[in-house]
């Protein structure tokens, strides 16, 4: 089996990350974390992937004049690894259009809220001044608008009655740390085609220990 060769975008502590990595340490595994990527150097994610044996580098927004110059940095550094997947986990830098496209349909990102409710910002907090139910997480692929883009996975958990930003924001963690993996696992192994904006997914599973969106 050829894994894909995949990078991950942090800029904090990386939690997400880490559930890549545990994944990909199984041999059977469709992608192979080739690289960690920070544009900050005090992300806690990057000491974490370096005790994970997993190479990491800094492109440190600051340090380029504009936006164009960053996303160029990245860019060339992500194909110099042969990069075929990238997977924002936390990365807390708007992406332009031109290096979105750039990976179209090869870029995803995980976010905290049931999409399209609560894209941006304090998701919980929102979620809880809405007084919803459900809360959960998407994965979903990248297009030019923040948090929009044809959706891999999504996981709901209950939002209960004494619930704070904390309590939720674990529960919802929890399950992004199951979702993130699997949405990793369709997309490296070519189960999801991207038809009119929608996900397909091909092939039969089961996922199990929470509840996440059906899969054929
Ligand atoms: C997660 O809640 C993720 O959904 C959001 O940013 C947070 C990152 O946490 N995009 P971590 O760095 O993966 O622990």
């Amino acid at each position: 089996m050829e894994r894909k060769a995949t990078a991950i975008l942090i800029s904090g502590r990386g939690s997400n990350m880490q559930a890549l990595i545990d994944a990909a340490k199984d041999a059977d595994f469709p992608a192979r974390i080739v690289r960690v990527i920070s544009n900050t150097w005090d992300a806690g994610g990057l000491k974490r992937a370096e005790g994970a044996g997993i190479a990491t580098s800094v492109i440190d927004h600051r340090a380029f004049k504009g936006r164009a110059a960053f996303e160029a940095a990245l860019d060339q550094a992500l194909r110099a690894d042969g990069i075929e997947i990238v997977c924002l986990a936390g990365f807390m830098r708007l992406l332009t259009a031109g290096f979105v496209e750039g990976w179209h349909d090869k870029l995803i990102n995980i976010h905290p809220s049931l999409l399209p409710a609560f894209p941006g910002l304090d998701t919980h907090a929102r979620a809880l001044a809405a007084g919803v139910r459900f809360a959960g997480c998407t994965v979903h692929y990248v297009r030019p608008t923040m948090d929009e883009g044809p959706i891999i996975v999504q996981a709901a958990v209950p939002v209960l009655p004494e619930d704070d930003e904390a309590s939720l924001s674990a529960r919802v963690l929890a399950a992004e740390h199951k979702a993130y993996p699997l949405a990793l696992r369709l997309v490296a192994s070519g189960r999801t085609q991207v038809v009119r904006e929608r996900v397909q997914i091909s092939g039969g599973e089961a996922p199990d220990g929470l509840v996440l969106n059906p899969l054929p």
